[in-house]
């Protein structure tokens, strides 16, 4: 096995992604450019099911911590009403991400943020930007529960928490899977958000085995 992983049957997940499509031509090109490049972006099993909950549950201030080249940031605002706050650390990849967003016509809906996910989220609490009734965190899987910490006084009541990507390439659920050994850090950290998500007091979660693991999160 290697890293490319697949957490359910190939199979399965192939006819599953035989279902999909992107949300517009441009859209299409840029999962396209984006895979071309080995940007990581959502995974298109991601995409559709988010696609679908995003029509359930319609928010209206996303807030994501993860931007890469906007490609995610894109899907929301092609596909919700909401207006998007996104962080990325890395101030290259940020540049394309607000290039890429422009180029699309999305630059009145999306707010780019450069820095570290935890520090720019304080700094929107000091600026009075709050009320995210969507936090996505797609970032560095270390990090997910600083984020979170950071995001909840931001989030409105009864806010959604979605983190990708919290089976690790099935790892998170057995350190078999973690062959040579080299993401201990990340999968006891994975481990210790999911754990912490799970917290039947303070949180109503699921963790559901689509695309690299999402986690689904209602504040209670
Ligand atoms: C998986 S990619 C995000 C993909 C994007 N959400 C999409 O689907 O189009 C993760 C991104 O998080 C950024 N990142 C890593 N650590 C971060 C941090 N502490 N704060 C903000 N961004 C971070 C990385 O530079 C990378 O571009």
């Amino acid at each position: 096995m290697n890293s490319t992983r697949n957490i359910i049957n190939d199979k399965v997940s192939e006819y599953l992604n035989s279902f999909y499509k992107g949300v517009t031509e441009e859209l299409t090109d840029f999962r396209l450019k984006a895979e071309a490049e080995n940007v990581p972006i959502i995974l298109k099993e991601t995409e559709s099911f988010l696609n679908t909950f995003l029509a359930i549950i319609k928010p209206t201030k996303i807030l994501e911590v993860g931007t890469a080249v906007g490609y995610s940031a894109s899907f929301f605002a092609e596909t919700t009403e909401a207006l998007i706050y996104t962080i990325e650390k890395d101030e290259e990849i940020y540049n394309k991400a607000k290039l890429n967003i422009e180029n699309l016509g999305y630059k009145d809906k999306i707010f780019n943020y450069v820095g570290d996910g935890t520090e720019v989220i304080k700094s929107l609490e000091n600026e009075g930007i709050r009320d995210f009734d969507l936090v996505f965190i797609d970032a560095a899987k270390s990090h997910y529960k600083d984020f979170l910490d950071a995001a909840l006084p931001l989030c409105s009541k009864n806010a959604i928490i979605i983190a990708d990507n919290v089976l690790f390439r099935a790892r998170v659920a057995s350190d078999e899977y973690d062959e040579k050994g080299r993401h201990k850090t990340n999968i006891k950290k994975l481990r210790e958000f999911n754990e912490y998500i799970n917290d039947k007091e303070r949180f109503n979660t699921t963790i559901i085995a689509v695309g690299d693991g999402l986690s689904i999160t209602v504040l209670k």
